[in-house]
């Protein structure tokens, strides 16, 4: 009943993004990338030399469209101020309607954290987007290093780097008070290890269509 809401979670660098804009492009739905809200309001909390840690409610209130479209929101700097201010309560507060009714218009595929858990508990479809640590380091590694020639021990230690952040922004984002990261009760999980992206989105189709 109602529209179709398709909500994605999972830890970070799982492939959340690259399954949910692929569904929705498959599916002719709108798609919500809602750790960009969480990156802007960091984003704004450094910009006025704010620590992150501090009442960012005000900042979350004052978000704009203009601010998901910025180029610097996918910093290391603001990986973590997004995970600090998506701690504080009145911050998730004020992005839920936002969040809500977006998929309430025509029905979208939104991921994140808590989709399937807060924002959207009703969703027709719940995918819990998984993968080892290792690999998600490499894949966020890889998304991040540009052109720059790099050797094997170089690579290893950029990896290992990158892998220390993953863990503990997971870390973070689990032992939160408020919408923990954790998936729904009644999520699908997808372990995409050995998955490339045409087989997750094949997968997650198959989900997809046993639920229409
Ligand atoms: O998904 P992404 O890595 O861009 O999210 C950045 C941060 O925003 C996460 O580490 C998490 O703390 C927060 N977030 C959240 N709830 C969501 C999406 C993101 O708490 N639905």
């Amino acid at each position: 009943s109602g529209r179709l809401v398709i909500a994605v979670d999972g830890p970070a660098a799982a492939g959340k993004g690259t399954l949910a804009r692929a569904l929705a492009d498959a599916l002719g739905l709108p798609y919500l990338d809602t750790g960009l809200l969480y990156r802007a309001v960091g984003r704004r909390m450094l910009d006025a030399g704010l620590s992150p840690h501090e009442d960012a409610e005000p900042a979350a209130r004052a978000l704009q469209p203009e601010d998901l479209r910025r180029t610097d929101l996918r910093t290391p700097e603001v990986d973590r101020a997004a995970s600090a201010v998506a701690s504080q309560p009145a911050v998730r507060t004020a992005l839920l309607q936002f969040q809500r009714g977006f998929g309430a218009e025509h029905g979208a595929v939104l991921d994140g954290r808590d989709i399937g858990t807060v924002i959207f508990p009703d969703a027709r479809v719940k995918l819990f987007v998984t993968a080892s640590t290792r690999s998600r380091a490499e894949r966020r590694w890889k998304q991040m290093r540009g052109d720059a020639p790099v050797d094997a021990a170089g690579r290893a230690a950029a990896i290992d780097a990158v892998e220390a952040e993953l863990l503990a922004r997971d870390a973070a984002d689990s032992a939160r008070a408020t919408a923990p990261l954790r998936p729904a009760p009644d999520a699908v999980e997808i372990d995409s290890d050995a998955l490339d992206a045409d087989a997750v989105l094949r997968e997650a189709l198959r989900i997809v269509q046993a639920r229409l």
